[in-house]
């Protein structure tokens, strides 16, 4: 029987982490990183994997940063490649990037469009990084998992993948109303839904396809906002960026080999009522 703390020893394995600058992404990178990995850091802003790579680097880690844009083909077949030709193996694949369109103040201009209104050309590119990106990566890196006879992919979703968004906490008196807006929640629902197609279709090839659900996390949200999304967790606040740390490593460890197309949620309880 393997000892508790090597079910979650990752050394000697490669992974990807694909919107490894943002928010939860870096914290996936940094997660793998000092269980033992070697991390990829892709995103499409260089400078900031960049500057999330050399911090691994920094730890102790063997990182590596790609300009990757998972919407195109060659972009993501360099990256696989470049993680080849530094590493020589991929393990773990943390489908990651994604246009988040927050409630914080960063994003403050991104929800003002109704279900009635909302552009084609948004809904597009959400469809194009958030569902369209997770096929080519997904793609691209089951090729050397397959050769390899393992590997993981994790799917990062959200809860509003799983529900539909309650509107009412994007409301504020006297002020234009705002939304979460359409693609997010169907883009979320579909890459749970290729979670489970890519989980069965390698049935017996030794290739482990789950996804991981977040819960919304605290980003600087400004107070009227927290209070309302709190009274709507069972648990009463919002995630700290640090807290699907070990619902990742969980899946990209050891720890998780019986487990494939499912759907790991950590949501505070959000969508248990
Ligand atoms: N932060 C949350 O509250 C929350 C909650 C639930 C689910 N999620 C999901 O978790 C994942 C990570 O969230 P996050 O907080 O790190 O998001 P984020 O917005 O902070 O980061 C997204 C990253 O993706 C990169 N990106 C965007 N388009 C890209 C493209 N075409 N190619 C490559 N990279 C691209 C961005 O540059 C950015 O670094 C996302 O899938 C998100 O939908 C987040």
């Amino acid at each position: 029987m393997v000892k508790l703390p090597e079910l979650f020893d990752l050394k000697s394995r490669v992974a990807i982490v694909t919107g490894g600058a943002g928010l939860l992404g870096t914290q996936f990178c940094i997660t793998l990183a000092e269980a033992g990995a070697r991390v990829v850091v892709a995103d499409i802003n260089a400078e900031a994997a960049q500057a999330v790579a050399d911090q691994l680097v920094k730890g102790g880690a063997e990182a590596l940063a790609v300009s990757a844009d998972v919407t195109d083909p060659q972009s993501v077949a360099q990256m696989v490649f470049a993680t080849q030709d530094a590493y020589s193996r991929l393990d773990i694949l943390v489908n990651s990037a994604a246009l988040d369109p927050k409630f914080d103040p960063q994003h403050a201009k991104q929800h003002t469009n109704s279900f009635e209104d909302y552009p084609l050309e948004i809904w597009n590119q959400a469809l194009e990084v958030n569902l369209t990106g997770v096929f080519l990566c997904s793609q691209a890196a089951v090729k050397p998992m397959l050769e390899q006879g393992s590997g993981v992919v994790i799917n990062i979703c959200s809860t509003y993948g799983l529900a539909g968004p309650d509107q009412r906490i994007y409301q504020r008196e006297g002020q234009s109303p705002a939304y979460k807006p359409v693609a997010y929640s169907v883009t979320k629902a579909g890459v749970l839904g290729l979670t489970k197609y890519l989980a069965t279709y390698y049935a017996g090839k030794n290739i482990r396809v789950n996804a991981l659900t977040p819960g919304g996390v605290f980003n600087d949200h400004e107070d009227e906002f927290v209070k309302v999304y709190s009274a709507r967790t069972v648990l009463g606040r919002m995630a700290e960026k640090d807290e699907m740390n070990g619902a990742l490593l969980f899946l990209a460890s050891d720890a998780s080999t019986y487990m494939t197309g499912a759907n790991l949620v950590v949501d505070g309880g959000w969508t248990a009522w």
